[in-house]
C-alpha cells in the first residue's frame, strides 16, 4: 500500500499538535518535516527544536527533509531531536558518500533528494547507503506550487533500478501531490507520497488520505 507524508510546512503553526495529531488519526503514515534555511531555498521554515517538540507527541515515523546548505553540521542535531529518518539533496554537498554514512552511523534512516533538473545518476555509486530516494516534483522552497510532469520518466527509472537491486528503498516523491496528479505519481512507482496544502491546505478532508493509499501501487516501475 502506498505510504502518505503529510507535510507540516501547510499545517497551522500555532495549532501543530492539533494538525498532527489529525493526520494521524486520518492514516498518515509518516510525518514529513521541511527543514529550510533561506540559503539552499529561498525560505526560512522550522530547526531541530521542533523536530524534538513533536517527537514526544505523535508516533509517526519522523521524516526529516533538509533543504540547507552543510548538511554534514547538522545530522547529529536532528538525530538527537528524534528524527527517524534524515533526506539530504544530492546537490547539497560534494562529499554525499561521507553524508549518508553520518546518517546510517546515527542509526538513522538515509534518504537522498534529487530537484527537478537533478540526473538520477548521482544515485549509481550510493544504493548501498540509502534507504529512500526522493524525487522532488516541484523546485523545493514552498508548499502549493505546481506538479512539474517531467519528472514522471525519472521516477520510473528509479522505480524499475529499485526492484532490479531488490532492495528495501522507499521511492518518495514531493511537490505538487494532490487528488489529480497522485495516481500518475503512484503509476509511476512511487511508495511514499508527500502531500502538504493537499493535506492542510483548503477545506481539509482527512479522507484525502485514505483515498490516495488505495490507489492500485501493484504496478510499480513496470
Ligand atoms: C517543498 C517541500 C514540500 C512541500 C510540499 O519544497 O519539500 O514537502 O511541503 O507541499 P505541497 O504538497 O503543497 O506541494
Ligand atoms: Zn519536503
Amino acid at each position: 500500500m502506498i505510504k502518505i507524508a503529510p507535510s507540516i510546512l501547510s499545517a497551522d503553526f500555532a495549532n501543530l499538535e492539533r494538525d498532527v495529531v489529525w493526520a494521524e488519526r486520518n492514516g498518515a503514515d509518516w510525518l514529513h518535516i521541511d527543514v529550510m534555511d533561506g540559503r539552499f531555498v529561498p525560505n526560512i521554515t522550522i530547526g531541530s527544536q521542533m523536530v524534538e517538540s513533536l517527537r514526544s507527541r505523535t508516533g509517526l515515523l519522523m521524516d526529516v527533509h533538509l533543504m540547507i546548505v552543510e548538511p554534514e553540521k547538522h545530522i547529529a542535531e536532528f538525530s538527537r531531536a528524534g528524527a527517524d529518518l534524515i533526506t539530504v539533496h544530492a546537490e547539497s554537498s560534494d562529499h554525499l558518500h561521507r553524508l549518508l554514512y553520518s546518517i546510517k552511523e546515527c542509526g538513522l534512516r538515509a534518504g537522498l533528494a534529487l530537484n527537478p533538473a537533478t540526473t538520477e545518476h548521482v544515485l549509481d555509486y550510493l544504493w548501498d547507503l540509502l534507504d529512500l530516494v526522493l524525487v522532488m516534483s516541484v523546485n523545493p522552497g514552498f508548499g502549493g506550487q505546481k506538479f512539474i510532469p517531467a519528472v514522471l520518466p525519472k521516477i520510473r527509472t528509479i522505480a524499475r533500478k529499485i526492484k532490479s537491486l531488490g532492495k528495501d528503498i522507499e521511492l518518495q516523491v514531493d511537490g505538487g501531490v494532490n487528488r489529480e496528479t497522485a495516481a500518475s505519481v503512484v503509476e509511476a512507482g512511487a511508495s511514499v507520497l508527500v502531500m502538504g496544502s493537499a493535506v492542510f491546505g483548503g477545506e481539509r478532508d482527512g479522507r484525502i488520505i485514505q483515498a490516495i493509499k488505495m490507489l492500485p501501487g501493484e504496478k510499480r516501475g513496470v
